[in-house]
């Protein structure tokens, strides 16, 4: 085992996001969003909603459709309840994982649990594949308990949400993605590496903290995110003054067209039409 002469995924691009309103009129940094999902296969969409101002995420997000990929509520603060119209209903509180498959159609609602105090979260959409896009919808609600916890050996945890990381695997069941989702938190000076599956899309979303990536001079701040490139490993170096924190996040890309309307994502027009005439039919 030679693991450590393998390549460094780089810096391919950064991502600032933008100020963005959604659901019920909360606000929002879109990150990631369907137009450079070309960029980010499989993934579509990242959102960070981060808040103490209570009107900032009050009104939530009431009932709307899904259809044809994936939606994952990672919360950091704060409590949101999940419901929809297939009967699940799940908590978001802190440290919690939701990952919900839209596939041929679900209605929900996150709505907050809390009317003052800090809401933290990211959402992240998954794309389906064509074969994929109009099966069964399906709920996982993932209590923090539940997410497995790995100490890193000079200091160091990986909180593993999806895939696998070395011998630990998370608690979301496979998805054709095969995504990894990873939480990673190091003490400053501190640096991980680690071995993404070959051919895996890999972004990596500061949460605090600053960091370099496969020891490049660009500093990533909290709140940027980096599309790597190339094949290899991950290295991720916290500063040398300060802790630092970052989610992992990677994926099989699927390479099919995208079309996007709205909360749907399909592979044509025609099948996004479709969607609109279901939806409104209340055949979802
Ligand atoms: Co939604």
């Amino acid at each position: 085992m030679t693991a450590t002469t393998a390549p460094l995924r780089r810096i391919g691009y950064v991502m600032d996001g933008r100020a963005a309103e959604d659901g019920g009129g909360v606000k929002l940094t879109r990150v990631l969003d369907p137009r450079t999902a070309r960029l980010t296969d499989p993934f579509l969409l990242f959102d960070e909603f981060r808040s103490d101002v209570a009107a900032d995420w009050i009104a939530g997000f009431p009932p709307h459709p899904h259809r044809g990929f994936e939606t994952v509520t990672y919360m950091l603060a704060g409590r949101m309840r999940h419901g929809d119209n297939k009967g699940n209903t799940g908590d978001l509180g802190p440290g919690s994982l939701q990952w919900m498959t839209a596939g041929r159609g679900i209605v929900h609602e996150e709505m907050p649990q809390q009317e003052d105090g800090l809401m933290w979260g990211y959402q992240l959409w998954v794309n389906l594949p064509a074969g994929e896009k109009m099966a069964e919808p399906g709920y996982q609600d993932i209590a923090a308990a539940r997410i497995p916890e790995v100490d890193l050996e000079g200091g160091g945890r990986v909180r593993v949400l999806a895939g696998r990381f070395g011998e630990v695997e998370g608690p979301v069941t496979a998805r054709p993605t095969q995504p990894v989702y990873l939480d990673v938190s190091l003490p400053a000076g501190q640096a991980l590496r680690w071995t993404p599956p070959t051919g895996h899309t890999v972004l990596v979303h500061g949460v605090s903290g600053r960091f370099t990536l496969a020891g490049e001079g660009q500093a990533m701040p909290a709140r940027r995110l980096a599309v790597l490139t190339g094949e290899g490993d991950v290295l991720l170096r916290a500063d040398a003054d300060a802790d630092a924190r970052a989610l992992i996040i990677a994926g099989r890309p699927l390479r099919e067209p995208v079309a996007h309307y709205g909360p749907f994502v399909m592979n044509t027009e025609e099948e996004l039409r479709q969607a609109v005439a279901d939806y409104q039919a209340g055949r979802f």
